[in-house]
């Protein structure tokens, strides 16, 4: 298959994907950038613009994974914008970043092959209902995504470089917040999970995404 991973981070939900695929990457900074490089070396790696990337090229690849940031959607931000004297500090209040939305409707008219989009579970309804929930994300996908459990490995609070053990992330001195970047990660085996169920099915299906809330 031919891949577009997008918003690639250090590519934790191409970990698991192995080689015998043909992966373009893409990724907004540069020593991030340079991070999935050195841990995913065959892999094409684009630094640019993801959403730019999209509307250009989308038609050339059979599967795209789309990883938007998620910080102004999460609960955990906005716990943190909310709770006054919060032991974890405070955080300002951000506008929900949309281009999500735009993505998955992008996605959802244009692209003739299997696309999945995945963000944290959102302190609001999300506004176009999502394919399915696993662990602490949920999916936009057109393919049957299969229902998976994993084991929560950490709490969230407590991802520090060390939780990384199978890439050294600690070299990049550039990649200012190490333990954003980690906490980022798609887990490894729903990644391949994801990939697996996209293989797997022949034709995409509509599953409720435009039910618009
Ligand atoms: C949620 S993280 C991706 C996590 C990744 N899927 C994983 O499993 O490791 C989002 C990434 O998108 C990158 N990013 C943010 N804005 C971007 C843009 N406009 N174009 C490309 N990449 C961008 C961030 O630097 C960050 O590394």
């Amino acid at each position: 298959m031919k891949i577009l991973n997008l918003y690639a981070g250090i590519g934790g939900n191409r970990k698991l994907w192995g080689n015998e695929h043909e992966i373009t990457a893409v990724e907004f900074d540069s020593a991030i950038a340079r991070a999935y490089k050195d841990r995913f070396p065959y892999d094409n790696l684009i630094v640019a613009d993801a959403k730019d990337y999209l509307l250009h090229h989308y038609r050339e690849f059979d599967f795209i994974w789309a990883s938007p940031p998620c910080q102004s959607h999460s609960r955990a931000r906005k716990c943190k914008v909310d709770c006054i004297n919060n032991k974890m500090g405070i955080n300002v209040p951000v506008f929900p970043d949309l281009s999500l939305y735009e993505i998955i409707i992008f996605l959802k008219h244009h692209c003739r092959n299997k696309f999945v989009v995945e963000n944290v579970k959102p302190y609001y309804k999300p506004l176009i209902f999502p394919s399915v929930t696993i662990d602490r994300h949920i999916y936009w996908s057109n393919f049957h995504i299969y229902d998976f459990s994993i084991e929560k490995k950490y709490k969230i609070q407590k991802v520090n470089i060390s939780s990384l053990t199978d890439f050294d992330i600690s070299k990049y001195k550039d990649i200012k917040n190490k333990q954003q970047v980690i906490r980022n990660q798609v887990d490894y085996e729903i990644g391949k999970h994801i990939l697996e169920c996209a293989l797997n099915s022949y034709m995409p299906v509509q599953l409720g995404l435009f039910d618009v809330i």
